[in-house]
């Protein structure tokens, strides 16, 4: 534990929409002080700001679809050589193409950086449809709840600023079916691209977010 903190952990965490990403990605940001860098949460920033790139993304995001490579992989980019980087950083829905992978290992080398660990978060399909239909967020700093498993003190608001909860356009049961395909078909041949690299570690996130946590600890 104490080795992975002098490190200032390089991580990416894998897995399909509801396996907790972003769940697991806030608490290793709070035990390492490492950045949390989520695409999603950067798109919807930019739709919410109706900025071009947001505009084009929003079409995509709605219908369950990746955005195009080189949005995402432009955006990216610009965010992970940013200040604080030094301690670290969890990637949060990238890549999640072979080729966005391709662009990261370009980036980091750049960096004279590599991913210390690839954490491959595996949930079943019912566990996932349960969180995404309970899931809020906050409009104002992205953090995550859900109605039942993770409810704010309380409803509507945001424990941590006060901001508005929303439910997600994309977690309607329709959405979630088409962006579970997209995973299986896109995003999935990266277990075996990170496995041959070595950095590959499955973790079990079935259960309750504080016992995952402990398996992600136990795993880095
Ligand atoms: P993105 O925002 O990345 O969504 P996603 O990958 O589909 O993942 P989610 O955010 O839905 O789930 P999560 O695994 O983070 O789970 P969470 O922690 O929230 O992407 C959205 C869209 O943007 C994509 O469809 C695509 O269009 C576009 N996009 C983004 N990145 C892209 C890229 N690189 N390339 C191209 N397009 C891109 O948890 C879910 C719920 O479960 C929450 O309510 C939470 O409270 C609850 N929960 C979490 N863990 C637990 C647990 N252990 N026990 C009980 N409840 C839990």
């Amino acid at each position: 534990m104490e080795d992975t903190k002098a490190l200032n952990p390089k991580i990416i965490l894998l897995g399909p929409p509801g396996a907790g990403k972003g769940t697991i990605a806030e608490m290793l940001k709070n035990e390492y002080g490492a950045v949390h860098l989520s695409t999603g949460d950067m798109l919807r920033e930019e739709v919410k700001n109706d900025t071009p790139m947001g505009r084009e993304a929003l079409g995509y995001m709605n219908s369950g679809a990746l955005v195009p490579d080189e949005l995402v992989i432009s955006i990216l980019e610009s965010r992970i050589t940013g200040e604080g980087r030094e301690k670290g950083f969890v990637l949060d829905g990238f890549p999640r193409t072979i080729r966005q992978a391709g662009a990261l290992e370009e980036i980091l080398s750049k960096a004279g950086a590599a991913p210390d660990f690839v954490l491959n978060l595996q949930a079943p399909e019912d566990v996932i449809i349960q969180r995404l239909s309970g899931r809020l967020q906050c409009a104002d700093c992205s953090r995550i709840y859900h109605v039942m498993n993770m409810p704010p003190k309380e409803k509507g608001v945001c424990d941590e600023c006060g901001g508005k909860l929303f439910q997600r356009s994309d977690d309607k049961e329709e959405t979630v079916k088409a962006r579970l395909k997209t995973y299986r078909e896109q995003t999935a041949p990266l277990i075996g691209f990170y496995r041959d690299r070595g950095v590959l570690k499955d973790v079990k996130a079935d259960a309750g977010p504080a016992e995952t946590f402990e398996e992600v600890r136990r795993q880095i």
